[in-house]
C-alpha cells in the first residue's frame, strides 16, 4: 500500500473546460484559494486534512461551485452523504420552516420532528427494525452498537462480551469503533488492546476467506469460547476499497451468529439510503440483522445518526441511561425527514441500481481498455471503486491514484481521493445519466493522459 496527498499550493495551468455540467475557467488549484488554505493550515489540525483543495462555494444537486468560476461534476456526495442530492429544495425548505419555528433544540424532550421523522424512519426500514436511538455522528451510532451488543451478551451470561469485527472496516473515530477497526496504525494511541474484540481477515480477490476456517482458528485460541461472542459487526462493503463480501461468506457468519446467540450489526453508515442499489447494503446478503447503524446520508445533511434494531436489543438500556445533547435535534430530524420523503417519492432506491448497471458497465469497459493501470473495479449500485495498480510492478499503487484524481480535479470532475491505491465514486443518486456518463469519459481521458505521460517518462 501506498499513500498520497495531493498539493494545495502549486496552482497549474490546465486546460479549459466549458461542458454544460462542468466548467474550469483558472490554474487548479485556485490561486486566489491558497491564502484560504494557509489560514487553514494555521488554525486547524492537520489530521482534519487531505481532500482535494477546492473551496465550495455551493454544492447543488449533482454539482460543485467554487467563488472563481469553476464548476465539478461531483462523484462523492461529500463522502457518501448527499444521496438526495447536494441542497435539495426539499429538505432547505424543511430546515428553513423548522428554524422559523423557533424550536432551535430539544436534547431528548419531545417534539414533533422528531415523532414524524421516527415513524417515517421505522416505517420505511424492513419490519424486523423496530426501534430507533438517535445520534449525531456516525461513531457514535457504531460506539451506542458496541454498547448495545455487550449489555444483551452480559444479559445472558457475564464472560459473553466478545465481539467480533473486520480488520481495516472503518466504524469512525473515536475509541471503541479504531479498536473494532483493529489497524494497529490508527489504534497505537490507545495504548492497549481489548482482549474481547478479535478481528477477522476481510476477503478480497487477492486473500480470500472463508469464515468458517477463520471461525475455525479464532475458536482454536486458547480459552475462546463461540458461545462468548455478544455480536459481530461488519461494514456491508470495506470502506476504502468499496468492496462486497461474498453472500455466502456473510450467509455463513449470520448462521454461526444464530447458533452461538450472538447478535449481527451492520454498519451502514456509508453504504445506507440506497447507495448500493437497495435501500441497506447488507439486503445484498439476504440476511436480516439485529442492529443496524445509520447516518451520513440519513439526513443528507445536518448530523445525525442512529441505530435501528429489534425492541428487546434497543430497550437494554434503562431510560435516560443513553443519551446524547444534540441527539433528536428537530432542526436535524425535520431536514431528515424530508430526506427520507424525497428518497422514496423520487425512488432513489432504484434509481441508484439503474444508475449503478450504467457506471459498473462503463467502468468495466475502462478496465479494459486500461487493465495495466486498473486491477478490479468494486461496487454496487452508485458506489464504485477501481483499485490502481503501477502498470510495470503490478503492485498497488496510490500515488497514481492521487495523481489519477488530481488529474479529474483539474477536468471538472471530482472523485473520492483515499490516500491509498483505490479511487471511490458516489454520485448522489439524483445525478442525471448524461452527467454520469461525462464523469466516466473525463476518467478515461485521465487514464489516456497519464498513461501517456508514463510511455514518454524515462
Ligand atoms: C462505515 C462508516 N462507519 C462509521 C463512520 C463514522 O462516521 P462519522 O464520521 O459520522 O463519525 C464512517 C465515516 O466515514 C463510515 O464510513
Amino acid at each position: 500500500m501506498s499513500s498520497s496527498t495531493i498539493s494545495w499550493n502549486n496552482p497549474k495551468e490546465v486546460p479549459q473546460v466549458s461542458t454544460k455540467y462542468r466548467n474550469i475557467q483558472t490554474k487548479i488549484p485556485v490561486p486566489e484559494s491558497i491564502p484560504l488554505f494557509e489560514e487553514l493550515e494555521k488554525q486547524e489540525a492537520r489530521s482534519m486534512h487531505g481532500q482535494l483543495p477546492v473551496v465550495w462555494d455551493r454544492a447543488e444537486d449533482f454539482q460543485v461551485f467554487d467563488k472563481y468560476g469553476n464548476c465539478w461534476i461531483d462523484f462523492t456526495s461529500t463522502i457518501f452523504l448527499a444521496n438526495s442530492g447536494h441542497s435539495n429544495p426539499r429538505i432547505i425548505a424543511a430546515i428553513k420552516e423548522a428554524a422559523d419555528k423557533k424550536l432551535l433544540h430539544t436534547y431528548t424532550f419531545a417534539n414533533e420532528y422528531r415523532i414524524e421523522f421516527l415513524k417515517k424512519l421505522i416505517g420505511m426500514t424492513p419490519p424486523y427494525l423496530e426501534k430507533a436511538f438517535l445520534l449525531s455522528a456516525g461513531t457514535e451510532a457504531t460506539e451506542c452498537a458496541l454498547k448495545l451488543m455487550r449489555m444483551y451478551g452480559q444479559s445472558i451470561k457475564p464472560s459473553k462480551i466478545k465481539i467480533i469485527s473486520f480488520r481495516g472496516d472503518m466504524h469512525g473515530r473515536t475509541m471503541g469503533a479504531e479498536m473494532l477497526k483493529g489497524d494497529p496504525k490508527s489504534s497505537a494511541w490507545i495504548g492497549y488492546k481489548d482482549p474481547n474484540i478479535h478481528h477477522l481477515t476481510f476477503s478480497y480477490p487477492w486473500d480470500e476467506r472463508e469464515f468458517k476456517k477463520d471461525m475455525e482458528e479464532l475458536q482454536g485460541k486458547d480459552g475462546f469460547d463461540a458461545d462468548d461472542i455478544c455480536g459481530f459487526i461488519i461494514e456491508p462493503y470495506q470502506g476504502w476499497a468499496g468492496k462486497l463480501f461474498e453472500k455466502e461468506y456473510i450467509q455463513a457468519l449470520a448462521a454461526f451468529a444464530r447458533e452461538h446467540g450472538s447478535l449481527v450489526a451492520f454498519d451502514e453508515i456509508q453504504a445506507g439510503f440506497g447507495r448500493t442499489g437497495k435501500l441497506f447494503c447488507y439486503e445484498h446478503y439476504e440476511v436480516e440483522p439485529d442492529l443496524v447503524c445509520v447516518g451520513k446520508a440519513l439526513s443528507a445533511s445536518l448530523p445525525l445518526s442512529g441505530v435501528l434494531g429489534r425492541k428487546e436489543i434497543m430497550d437494554l438500556p434503562a431510560a435516560g441511561s443513553m443519551s446524547s445533547t444534540h441527539s433528536a435535534n428537530p432542526i436535524c430530524c425535520a431536514a431528515a425527514l424530508a430526506n427520507l420523503e424525497e428518497i422514496e417519492g423520487k425512488n432513489l432506491v432504484k434509481e441508484s441500481e439503474r444508475k449503478g448497471v450504467i457506471l459498473h458497465f462503463r467502468l468495466q469497459k475502462l478496465q479494459e481498455k486500461f487493465p495495466e493501470y486498473i486491477s478490479y473495479v468494486f461496487g454496487k449500485g452508485l458506489l464504485a471503486a477501481l483499485i490502481i495498480t503501477n502498470p510495470e510492478t503490478r503492485q498497488a499503487d496510490g500515488a497514481r491514484a492521487s495523481r489519477i484524481c488530481e488529474r479529474a480535479m483539474q477536468k471538472g470532475l471530482l472523485l473520492v481521493h483515499t490516500g491509498r491505491e483505490s479511487i471511490k465514486m458516489g454520485p448522489p443518486l439524483t445525478i442525471l445519466d448524461e452527467a454520469l456518463l461525462e464523469g466516466v469519459a473525463v476518467l478515461g481521458e485521465c487514464f489516456e493522459e497519464i498513461k501517456k505521460e508514463d510511455q514518454k517518462a524515462p
